[in-house]
């Protein structure tokens, strides 16, 4: 960073705002030379995490392949734990690429994210039983048609991309059952009878090392959780042990990653998905890898020459080599749950972006540039500066800055701000989203080139509040692949919202796992 000749103490005139505004452009900005660097860097870790086990870039073989064609049918049941919601659907795959879904939403107390993961098992049973019996006043359970209209009903059907030509056989998508038993099986016959219970895909937006389709030890906590009893444990066992417990006639047929789930909601009708992003909370990729490249890979004979791996790219350059770290994302990483840990999700996801904003707009104020040199408790406090107030403040093109000043003086206490002074917090805030948005499309970048889809092009699926809300986003990341790999990229690769992932995405994944679990046992 070049350095500024930026005085301390409040703007006096416009060359000095100017002046300000530069350096923290500066200070934020990632060079098309930085992009190349961190790109390259990433694919090569990438590859180091499928030689190996143990590489910082995780790449856990998911044991999800082939692609759905749209015509898989069925009743499932979904649950997404993750984000700040347990999220619990009822899906009905229905051929032709359409589909229903019921859901209901739950906020996870604090309490249960940093307790006991056994607690955190028994509310999500507690959650799915009442959905269920929402679902089912009468008591039958797998009921065909539909009872209830919930008001969070969500119908999708194929875009118009969808085509014909897509294959009518629902087998094309294949889920390597490597132990097909669900967990704790020996329990089951003792509460219903296994083909009388529903089957559900567990979407799990956490690292977790897969030993097969409904199988996996959690390698650690990321974001927001941290519950004890759980680490190095099978997941899978212990929710499948509370549905036991609270007589919930459940089996849970799939363990899901969030961004897998993406990928194979938006196949479902765009048959060119090929890499499945999350850029909400947190950030994370997957994409198909050839099996013959998963060096590390020793489970044995695969259905298909082909395997999504789930990347675990927020893991990235923990190391430090290349990502360009801010005093101010020091910061936020050492008060951070897990300091030196997921350094490239803290630069680019939805729970940190705010938290590094609040850092930069505190830096400033003690430096006399902002607010006359004044905080307030309420912007003292870590993590009070929610990423939502970015997007709000960026998209505030009132003459005077109105929203920008609500958010400042009623919703952060601080007694009175300038125009100057709020012209400088929005552009704090358009300099940080602008970095994820380029960071974000580094690991495109790395992904693209890794699946050798950069001539071939291809439709990436993203989920997650950065993506479909954060303003400008999508086009900055578009704009930084451009610079990237030229303007033709554009027409190559295109990035798509795909919405329904932990509903829709692990509803096929357990349809298909389900499937090849019956075929198993005749
Ligand atoms: C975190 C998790 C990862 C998940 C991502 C997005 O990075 O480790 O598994 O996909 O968040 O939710």
């Amino acid at each position: 960073v070049r350095k500024l000749d930026v005085m301390d103490g409040p703007p006096k005139n416009a060359d000095e705002s100017a002046a300000i505004i530069e350096e923290l452009s500066q200070t934020f900005h990632v060079s098309l030379a930085q992009m190349k660097t961190i790109s390259e860097q990433l694919k090569k870790e990438m590859q180091k995490g499928l030689n190996q086990e143990g590489a910082t870039v995780a790449m856990i073989p998911t044991f999800v392949s082939g692609r759905p064609t749209g015509e898989e049918k069925g009743r499932y049941l979904a649950l997404d734990l993750g984000g700040t919601f347990l999220r619990v659907c009822e899906v009905d795959l229905c051929g032709n690429k359409e589909f229903k879904i019921r859901q209901k939403k739950y906020k996870v107390p604090l309490s249960l994210k940093e307790g006991d993961f056994c607690d955190l098992c028994d509310f999500i049973a507690e959650c799915l039983g009442s959905f269920i019996a929402d679902l089912n006043p009468g008591g039958s359970i797998l009921s065909t048609s539909s009872t209830h209209d919930h008001s969070t009903t969500t119908a999708g059907s194929s875009s118009s991309s969808s085509s014909s030509s897509s294959s009518s056989n629902d087998s094309t998508t294949n889920v390597n059952n490597n132990s097909n038993a669900a967990p704790s099986s020996h329990h089951e016959s003792t509460v219903q009878p296994e083909q009388d219970k529903y089957q559900l895909g567990f979407t799990f937006s956490f690292p977790v090392f897969q030993t097969s389709i409904n199988r996996g030890v959690l390698k650690q906590w990321t974001k927001g959780y941290s519950c004890t009893n759980s680490v190095h444990k099978d997941v899978v066992e212990m929710l499948q042990e509370a549905f036991l417990r609270k007589q919930v006639p459940v089996n849970i047929a799939a363990i899901v990653n969030d961004t897998v789930g993406t990928l194979m909601a938006l196949a479902y009708s765009v048959p060119e998905t090929a890499i499945g992003v999350i850029l909400g909370t947190g950030t994370n990729a997957c994409y198909y890898e050839q099996m013959k490249d998963i060096k590390k890979w020793d489970g044995g004979e695969t259905a298909t020459d082909e395997m999504v791996i789930n990347t675990e790219w927020g893991a990235f350059d923990c190391e430090r080599l290349c990502l360009p770290l801010t005093i101010h994302d020091r910061k936020v990483d050492r008060e951070s749950l897990r300091p030196r840990q997921q350094m490239f999700e803290k630069m680019i996801s939805g729970m940190y972006l705010g938290e590094i904003s609040r850092n930069v707009i505190l830096h400033l104020i003690d430096r006399h540039i902002l607010f006359d040199g004044y905080s307030s408790n309420d912007l003292n406090k870590a993590y009070c500066f929610d990423t939502s107030y970015m997007s709000s403040i960026e998209l505030d093109d009132t003459p005077d800055l109105q929203e920008t000043r609500h958010i400042l003086e009623d919703v952060l206490s601080i007694p009175s701000t300038s125009l100057t002074d709020r012209q400088l917090v929005k552009h704090v805030c358009k300099m940080v989203g602008l970095r994820a948005a380029r960071l974000s499309a580094c690991g495109l970048a790395a992904v693209l080139k890794q699946s050798n889809l950069v001539s071939a092009g291809c439709t990436i699926g993203i989920d997650g509040s950065l993506f479909e809300h954060y303003p400008d986003f999508e086009s900055n990341m578009m704009q930084a692949l451009k610079e990237l790999f030229g303007p033709y990229i554009a027409y190559k690769v295109k990035l798509s919202l795909a919405r329904d992932g932990s509903g829709l995405g692990a509803a096929i994944i357990a349809m298909l796992a389900h499937k090849n679990a019956r075929r198993g046992d005749i």
